[in-house]
């Protein structure tokens, strides 16, 4: 989007709605929001196994019971006549045909695992909807263009050159190539040659597939449907080998169906991220800003009698606008007890809309809360910290906002002050900001300011601050920057909006 797009979205104003669907699910958004997720799969998988015992259950009974009702029964077939001929065997035929049969029939019938499907249906109300799903495809297509990441190494767990205890299966990959198939079939044609490499060395766990052979021709034939010819073809020539058919004369024929198209698919063309020019936020999200000398890390003490007892490590970023980061301003027990107020109360953000409508958006995929800074004894500290640290006041300033940030989490670059022409008189605007890490993040999470080409990582503990007004009170826009992609990690932040307290 345009920065003029962006001018139009109030979107440093972040808030939330209450009861919308989407708000309401969203797992993909935070971390924190995924791990509810993760036990739910546990208690299935109980359920399934508990599933699989009942059902073993009964194949033991059948198991010790047809052998013998086969021994009887071939008994009476061999010998016809001379078997009912006997009262004491036809009196048995008879009355075994009007009552035992009847209970077979009732044994066949009694169904296994009622309670853990009822479980299962109470449960799916649980599960992630299909725009949960689309949402966390839409991060991985993110992370894979931010950090020019190729669909290969994704799915083998290299994230950034990083070997992780991770993997995806052929039916995650699919899932990849199925969600980009309409908007971009380069990257989708990536991600299916991922999926026919994956098929050739295991067999999709889910209950539908059956044997290897028949998955390798259903997936052949899905991709297929997609236009992917040669890369059909080289499912399907798998699974003739896998099941020594290379001679089969049908399935030969439908070969030469799949040959001949994927021989006049136009020659692929090459067209990678890799050669896409990246933006500065790319860049700098990828940690390629030219490395500029840091200019100063000074222990700051003369802004107020606090300082002078307590010294922050200040370093300072950048100096037209100032940008600095405050170093250990937040204790680790603070951050404990901060996660710990915002864990319950984290809904998915909204962008306000100059219309007042807010709305769940892309740009800014995450979950957060407001905290006023009167709820208790710790924000009630972290209010008068901040006053010592930027000697500002806070009188008119927004509430603490605390966010967490999950696979892919961003907030794609804006400003954060208001135009003035959206602004009624006597309105606030934000004069500086003030963004506390809660968290280090593993890989990404940067804060980048593009036209500034100006990085800083997350470091938990620390304060990134910076004006977004200039000192004649005209907004600044090298103030515009944003939040890259968190590629591993659980990213938290804090931040205070410091108003321009002109009332
Ligand atoms: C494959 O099938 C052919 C005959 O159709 C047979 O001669 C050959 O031994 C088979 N190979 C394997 C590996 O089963
Ligand atoms: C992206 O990665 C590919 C390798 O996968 C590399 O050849 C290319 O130079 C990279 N592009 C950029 C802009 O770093
Ligand atoms: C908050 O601080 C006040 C004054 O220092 C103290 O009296 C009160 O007990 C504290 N409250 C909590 C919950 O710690
Ligand atoms: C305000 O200051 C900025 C930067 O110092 C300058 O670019 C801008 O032109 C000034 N605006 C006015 C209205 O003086």
């Amino acid at each position: 989007m345009s920065l003029c797009g962006w001018a139009l979205l109030y979107i440093a104003l972040i808030s939330w709605i209450n009861q919308t669907e989407a708000t309401k699910k969203s797992v993909s958004t935070s971390v924190v929001g995924m791990l509810e997720l993760v036990q739910l799969e546990a208690d299935l998988i109980d359920s399934l196994s508990t599933y699989a015992d009942e059902l073993e259950a009964k194949l033991k009974v059948l198991k010790s019971f047809v052998p013998k009702l086969q021994a009887e029964s071939n008994e009476a077939v061999t010998q016809m006549e001379n078997y009912v001929s006997n009262p004491i065997n036809s009196f048995s035929l008879i009355r075994r045909m009007h009552e035992d049969w009847h209970d077979w029939k009732i044994f066949m019938e009694s169904s296994i695992g009622q309670s853990q499907v009822a479980f299962l249906n109470k449960a799916k109300l649980q599960f992630p909807t299909k725009t949960d799903l689309n949402e966390a495809s839409s991060s991985i297509v993110r992370l894979q263009k931010m950090y020019n990441l190729t669909a290969k190494d994704m799915a083998r767990g290299v994230l950034n050159g990083k070997q992780y205890e991770a993997s995806l299966t052929a039916l995650d990959t699919y899932a990849m190539g199925r969600y980009l198939n309409k908007q971009n079939r380069d990257m989708a044609r990536e991600w299916f040659v991922v999926t026919s490499e994956l098929l050739k060395e295991q067999t999709p766990l889910t209950p539908l597939a059956g044997e290897r052979e028949k998955v390798l021709h259903l997936f052949a034939q899905a991709i297929f449907d997609y236009e992917y010819y040669s890369i059909a073809l080289s499912v399907f020539d798998h699974a003739l080998l896998l099941a020594n058919k290379t001679a089969n004369p049908t399935l030969l024929s439908k070969r030469s169906k799949f040959e001949e198209l994927a021989r006049k698919e136009a020659e692929v063309v090459e067209k990678t991220n890799s050669k896409i020019k990246p933006s500065e936020f790319e860049i700098g999200c990828r940690g390629q800003f030219k490395q500029q000398s840091k200019l100063l890390c000074e222990y700051k003490s003369e802004l107020s009698p606090f300082l002078q007892l307590a010294p922050v490590k200040v370093e300072e970023v950048f100096l037209d606008p100032l940008i600095m980061v405050f170093h250990d301003v937040l204790t680790s027990r603070e951050i404990d007890e901060l996660q710990q107020i915002a864990r319950p109360l984290l809904k998915r953000t909204t962008i306000l809309h100059n219309s007042g409508v807010e709305t769940v958006h892309s740009s800014r995929i995450a979950k957060g809360t407001w905290l006023t800074r009167d709820f208790n004894n710790l924000t009630l500290r972290i209010e008068r910290r901040i006053m010592d640290m930027v000697d500002l006041e806070l009188s008119g300033s927004e509430d603490l906002q605390i966010m967490n940030y999950g696979i892919g989490g961003h907030f794609e670059p804006h400003y954060d002050y208001f135009e003035p022409d959206d602004l009624d008189e006597g309105d606030n605007n934000r004069l500086a900001t003030l963004l506390f890490y809660l968290t280090d993040v593993e890989q990404g999470g940067a804060t980048v300011f593009p036209v500034l080409q100006q990085a800083v990582s997350p470091k938990r503990g620390a304060a990134l601050f910076w004006y977004n007004i200039n000192a004649n009170g005209s907004v600044d826009p090298k103030s515009f920057h944003g939040g890259c992609p968190v590629l591993v990690g659980s990213k938290w932040i804090m931040t205070q909006w410091i108003s321009n307290n002109i009332s």
